[in-house]
């Protein structure tokens, strides 16, 4: 496959104003807002995006996707799709190559990725309305999506399930909620709440949601001439995708590369690898050409799986003092069988409150379904909505203030593991939270407020995710001229991925900013886990600081070589790094640059790798997660019912902020998330054929800026002292509590208490 662009283009660099750059040869790059170092490049069109690149002798595929939820093909009639013009290949069970099912992340292959574990396009079965039954390939791409209208396909059609309410008595528990038991039980929750002085008891439902990244998710797949395979693709996971590709087409791990340079935003719907990667890369194979297959967004509904619906049941017992003396969290989840992936919506009340009478619990139901998938902060954004309501639904009903209910109830310790909290101030973002918002003024009597026809009314509920770091490597090269590269397999979706690392590995090499790249989104770099948990800067940072650590040792070995040297008796605990280079931490002045190390050594460059293992001890030892605080004042139309949300602060507790810019951005940016779950987003599943009726962003709706008021947001940046330079990931914690904090504005508002999403007009009416 011969593509035109030139590989550097993964390289990323700062490139400040010399002359107003306040930063430059000073330390102290944590924490500082530094925009994005490929902000240019975006905003110009000189980012590509996985359809973007130009690759010689393209052809185009389109899908023919099944229009039964499930049964068999027992004929395609292809005639017409052959003779139409242009086109090259029609590819179906009957022809694909054979590959291998691809594997659903477990322990036996820790590196595959798959949402769901189906072979594909392997046998005549179908398993959801939706699913690719054939591909066509033609030259280009109308003529590809012409074909493919004219594949008539016939179908032994079984009777699927496709009903939540009607299965969902059959749910049983999984036999894990990754890797968490489904099923927790700490005293007698059940009696407890019998006796509880004051109880509240509800059912909370959420429904399917997915994604909508404004890039609907492309590739471009091409074999050469060794044999290797090289796919350009909108994934969140290059070294995952790698690994799964070489899996399912039985390729040793160095004959796949993918390469995502940018993304355009993913929100876990390019984590799990998902069949239209793989049918690209095999119609390539029978087409004997490079393919780019770029779906529509209704490609993305039907293919790629979003968020499950959910129904939640939240009790708690409280005595009259606001001490909370029961709690019962349970959640029933969707999930076809070749998924098995069953949401962590009761994660945070397994480490929010401090209660002796708990019970937790998770089941699942199976459904013939597009495999449900990983959402921003899946488990915890829904989980966090029916928490955070009943917790307010108490406080209510108590007559205690919600903040200070949620402080009688803060824990020392983590609630289920007992274990201690690597670090949480959840308090101080309350109270720095509600100085700001000005919650005093507001009156915690429903329907006190009105200007006109519009109800006024503010909310409070707590954001929850845990910060977790996951095994990675990196390589770092401090070159003779003074400038150093670190490379990791990376993706950047948005979040400001280069920006951040090389401020991270700047502030380690004691070098300026713009002498430090960042080299990424390829799959030939050394591993890194998934864009997603929220884990990839810190994951990432650890690795560099191993392989930064790596290299000091092999310059401080040159340099002590070097009678000469400055550092010729030096030891590693006696220098560390700044000004370019290695100085004495006891004599200040006494060092040589990076550069001269290697100079007077006659190398052009040093360099390590390094990999770090799972955080053993943190996830042992501690409970580790943000926290937040979110407040929203909402204005509710007496006449249409209308909700708007006209005000909001969020305060976090997520660990050192390394660049409040782009920290400031993903929390904003999820809230905004929150702001689509909690009124208006929606996947409409027709339960009769399967088939999701609104798959186009005009029938499934989005927040737009008139939907969104300015949202502030302020963070403790308190370090945690138990993760690489304190810092967590902030992807996904501003989506959580989110959704509550509406619910329980519009219930101060008006005085309806609204358990189900999304909060409609004919809900307030
Ligand atoms: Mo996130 S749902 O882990 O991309």
């Amino acid at each position: 496959m011969k593509v035109t662009q030139s590989s550097s283009e993964t390289t990323a660099r700062y490139a400040p104003d010399p002359a107003t750059d306040p930063l430059r040869h000073t330390h102290g790059y944590i924490g500082k807002s530094v925009s994005r170092v490929d902000g240019v490049l975006k905003v110009t069109g000189g980012a590509h995006f996985a359809a973007e690149f130009d690759v010689e002798h393209v052809a185009y595929a389109a899908l023919v996707c099944s229009t039964i939820a499930k049964g068999r093909v027992v004929a395609f009639d292809l005639s017409e799709a052959k003779a139409a013009p242009g086109v090259l290949v029609v590819m179906t069970h009957e022809n694909a190559p054979t590959m291998n099912a691809p594997s659903l992340v477990n322990m036996e292959k820790p590196k595959s990725f798959a949402a769901s574990n189906l072979p594909i396009m392997q046998t005549a079965a179908v398993r959801w309305n939706g699913q690719p039954v054939a591909v066509v390939v033609a030259e280009t791409l109308d003529q590809a999506g012409y074909a493919a209208s004219l594949v008539r396909v016939t179908y032994d059609e079984e009777t699927p399930r496709l009903s939540f309410d009607d299965l969902k008595a059959e749910a049983t528990p999984p036999t894990d909620v990754l890797g968490e038991p489904a099923e927790i039980t700490i005293g007698d929750a059940h009696q407890a709440l019998a006796d509880a002085e004051v109880s509240v008891d509800a059912l909370y439902r959420t429904p399917p949601y997915n994604h909508n990244a404004i890039e609907p998710h492309a590739t471009i797949a091409g074999w050469n001439d060794d044999g290797s395979l090289t796919v350009f693709d909108s994934t969140q996971a290059v070294s995952g995708y790698r690994y799964t590709l070489a899996d399912v087409f039985g390729l040793a791990d160095d004959k796949v590369q993918v390469v995502a340079r940018f993304v355009g935003g993913a929100f876990g719907g390019k984590t799990g690898f998902w069949q239209n990667t793989v049918l690209c890369a095999a119609a390539s194979k029978i087409a004997n050409r490079p393919v780019k297959l770029t779906l529509s967004r209704q490609d993305v509904f039907r293919v790629v799986g979003g968020r499950t619906v959910a129904e939640q049941r939240v009790a708690l017992g409280a005595r009259r003092d606001g001490t909370l003396t029961a709690l019962i969290h349970t959640g029933t989840t969707a999930t076809p069988d070749h998924a098995r992936y069953a949401e962590q919506c009761t994660f945070p009340p397994r480490h929010m409150y401090a209660v002796k009478d708990l019970f937790i619990g998770q089941r699942v139901v199976n459904l013939d379904t597009v495999a449900n998938t990983w959402m921003r902060a899946p488990g915890e954004s829904i989980g966090t909505f029916a928490l955070e309501s009943a917790i307010d639904e108490l406080a209510h009903t108590l007559k205690i203030d919600p903040i200070a209910f949620r402080r009688i109830n803060e824990p020392t310790k983590d609630p289920t593991s007992g274990n201690e909290f690597s670090s949480r101030h959840l308090n101080e973002a309350y109270d720095r939270g509600a100085a700001q918002f000005g919650w005093h003024r507001r009156q915690a009597e429903p329907r006190s407020q009105r200007d006109g026809r519009w109800l006024i009314g503010q909310g409070v509920a707590s954001a929850y995710y845990p910060a977790l770091r996951f095994p990675g490597s990196a390589r770092v090269r401090i070159s003779a001229d003074g400038t150093a590269s670190v490379q990791a397999a990376a993706n950047e979706m948005g979040m400001g991925t280069a920006t951040a690392q090389i401020q991270c590995a700047a502030e380690r090499l004691g070098l300026p900013m713009d002498k430090v790249a960042f080299q990424y989104g390829d799959s030939r770099l050394p591993d890194s886990p998934t864009a997603g948990g929220s884990c990839q800067t810190v994951s990432i940072v650890a690795a560099v600081h191993a392989a930064v650590e790596a290299v000091h040792r092999k310059l401080l070995t040159l340099a002590n070589a070097d009678d000469t040297s400055p550092l010729a008796h030096a030891t590693f605990d006696q220098v560390d790094a700044r000004a370019g280079g290695l100085f004495r931490t006891d004599y200040p002045n006494r060092g040589a640059t990076y550069a001269s190390i290697l100079q007077r050594a006659g190398q052009e460059y040093a360099e390590a790798e390094a990999s770090t293992a799972m955080p053993l001890e943190l996830m042992m030892k501690y409970s580790a997660a943000s926290y937040g605080a979110q407040f929203c004042e909402v204005r509710v139309n007496v006449e249409s019912g209308e909700t708007r949300v006209s005000r909001w602060l969020g305060s976090f507790d997520c660990g050192r902020v390394v660049n409040p810019k782009t920290v400031v951005s993903q929390l904003r940016g999820a809230i905004i998330m929150g702001i689509g779950m909690a009124l208006m987003e929606e996947t409409l599943f027709d339960e009769r054929k399967g088939r999701i009726a609104n798959p186009s962003l005009a029938a499934y709706h989005v927040p737009v800026n008139l939907d969104v008021p300015r949202i502030e947001i302020i963070y403790n940046d308190i370090p945690d002292p138990q993760m690489p330079l304190g810092a967590h990931g902030v992807g996904e914690l501003g989506i959580t509590g989110a959704a509550a904090a509406i619910a329980n504005a519009v219930f101060n508002a008006t005085g309806k208490r609204i358990r189900r999403l999304p909060i409609t007009l004919d809900d307030l009416l």
